[in-house]
């Protein structure tokens, strides 16, 4: 039974994560309080009186862990402090704390499938030689071929070049490799060892005894690899499933991950059944993502599929009907993602041409989304999933239909993609870049230093905070309406059922009361007789929504 008492928002209830949405922070470029240019957390705090108006449920933070931040603080260094770039842990209390009071709950990032090479166990690791209990807390292997000359096997990393990187022993002889699934700078750990079990059973507690709501769980579908460490010649990219021959790559989902899991779900458990783990699995089909939200595992899982699908109305219906179906054949709300700090902003994603996808990014010289049909097939995307049961993501900055920064210089880009993908690859700094706040301010008033990590575009003064709030169809607006109605309907905690009578080019779908339409091509639809519209991603043309236009309405 859920608890009700008299907190406020989500507070209120323990199966919050239900039908929340949730929004996230990405520290560095939220905004910046002390002026060096990187947004920090008391940046974040000085705003939450936006996501409170905004009418989220919850946040989620990024790392903000010290980390020499090779790849954004996805290297973490320390598990259980801040990096002086962000704050310090009382700016962590406080922000959990004011958050609370806004009705807001928090979720922070956990990162367990790597630490980064400055975290003492990796430096202790390569100071400690082969076979001690120091190596094997990480997956030091030797190497194959004459001297050991060649990585122990043929994986290769996420983001570029091979998945192994040598030692060199203090006599400066070379010694192991030790595996990174991502960058060099970020080795994998041994999850076969109960030390490291153990270490993570501290870090949870140390966050929860803190008050935070729950983590998202990056990588967790990488955790735990096939004994032996066999080659394999797929390139690990994209949504993992299993190759023609029904084999699933021996680095990403293996079944004893859900090892894992059930302990921190049980230990979770012990502080109430409010507090939640999201997992960050790029698996797939829905059924294999399913297992991560079993009643005894997470309790939610970011799915994929839906951000990855191209604007097509056929394959958007049959994303929605297995998704909902596979998570509720497990009991767990399906959820809805369309963007994120590692995929090119949807609104940018959905103005590229057909057969474009943008995975890896978009630069000077690429090609370049439409950015008003982008924008409005973004808001009639938004406005579909917002309307659909389950959990929604909102990452920071689409509130305003941000777009991508699709034309940053080469030379300022950070993401550790970029290089060992040997520029093959963009990367996700396009996405990254600092949001807007004020429209006449300089950085947009993303930063009190008039500094900004990565440059924003010199046109984003239409995406500010300021430039929206009160302007009733800007983006912010619709966002704003839409959660509200969401909440009034409870869409979130509805159950959806797929209407006929339309092209097959148009979604249409009843949530209790209120009936959602999409036109996904080019053909418009028609309002039925009597329809009383809620809220419209576009503007109307009499009883017709136009091509690319969701509407909601009650008839
Ligand atoms: C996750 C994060 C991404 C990071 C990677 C390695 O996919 O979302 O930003 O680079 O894990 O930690
Ligand atoms: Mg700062």
């Amino acid at each position: 039974m859920p608890v009700i008492d008299s907190k406020p928002g989500a507070l209120a209830r323990s199966d919050w994560w239900r039908d929340a949405v949730i929004y996230q922070i990405y520290p560095r470029s939220f905004a910046d309080s002390d002026g060096d240019g990187v947004g920090d957390l008391p940046g974040a705090i000085a705003r939450l009186d936006h996501l409170r108006d905004l009418g989220v449920d919850a946040v989620w933070l990024s790392p903000f862990y010290p980390s020499p931040q090779y790849d954004a603080g996805y290297d973490v260094a320390d598990y259980c402090a801040v990096d002086p770039l962000f704050g310090t842990l009382a700016d962590a209390d406080r922000l959990i704390n004011e958050a609370h009071a806004r009705g807001l709950r928090i979720l922070v990032d956990l990162v367990p499938n790597h630490t980064s090479d400055e975290h003492v166990w990796f430096r202790a690791a390569i100071a400690a030689a082969e076979g001690t209990p120091e190596r094997a807390r990480y997956l030091f292997r030797e190497g194959r071929g004459p001297g050991g000359d060649a990585p122990p096997n043929n994986w290769l990393s996420v983001f570029g070049g091979p998945a192994w990187t040598r030692i060199t022993r203090p006599d400066g002889t070379p010694g192991q490799w030790y595996l990174h699934l991502f960058d060099p700078h970020q080795p994998d750990l041994d999850w076969t060892n109960p030390e490291v079990h153990e270490e993570f059973r501290r870090v949870l507690r140390f966050w929860l005894d803190r008050g935070v709501d729950g983590f998202r769980v990056d990588v967790s579908h990488g955790m735990r690899k096939a004994p032996g460490l066999p080659d394999w010649d797929a390139s690990p990219n994209g949504l993992v499933q299993e190759n023609a021959a029904g084999q699933r790559p021996p680095m990403w989902d293996q079944d004893e991950v859900h090892e894992i899991i059930r302990e921190w779900h049980e230990l979770l458990a012990t502080y109430g059944e409010d507090r939640i783990l999201c997992a960050e699995a790029w698996v797939a089909p829905p059924e294999r993502l399913a297992l991560y939200v079993r009643p005894d595992e997470m309790q939610q899982a970011f799915n994929f599929e839906y951000l990855k699908a191209p604007w097509n109305a056929a394959h958007l219906r049959s994303i929605i009907t297995e998704s909902s179906s596979a998570m509720a054949a497990v009991g767990a709300p399906p959820t809805w993602v369309l963007s994120n700090h590692d995929v090119v902003r949807h609104v940018s994603r959905l103005g590229l041409p057909d057969g474009v996808s943008g995975d890896g990014g978009i630069g000077v010289g690429d090609v370049q989304p439409d950015r008003e049909l982008g924008l409005r097939r973004g808001r009639a995307a938004t406005l579909q999933v917002l309307a659909l049961p389950g959990v929604a993501y909102v990452y920071q900055g689409e509130e305003f239909g941000l777009p991508e920064h699709t034309e940053l210089p080469d030379d300022v880009r950070q993401d550790p993609t970029y290089a060992r993908s040997g520029g093959v690859e963009r990367g996700r700094d396009g996405c990254r870049v600092p949001i807007a706040w004020e429209a006449h301010l300089p950085t947009y008033g993303f930063s009190s230093g008039g500094r900004s990590w990565l440059p924003q575009p010199t046109d984003w003064a239409p995406y500010a905070a300021d430039a929206q709030r009160g302007v009733p169809d800007s983006t912010y607006e619709m966002y704003r309406s839409a959660l509200a109605l969401r909440r009034e309907h409870a869409l979130g905690g509805g159950t959806i059922e797929h209407l006929d009578g339309y092209t097959d080019d148009v979604v249409a779908f009843r949530n209790g009361a209120v009936t959602v339409v999409t036109t996904v091509g080019d053909t418009a639809a028609a309002l039925p007789a009597g329809a009383r519209v809620l809220l419209a991603s576009g503007p109307l043309d009499g009883d017709k929504v136009p091509a690319d236009t969701t509407v909601w309405f009650i008839s």
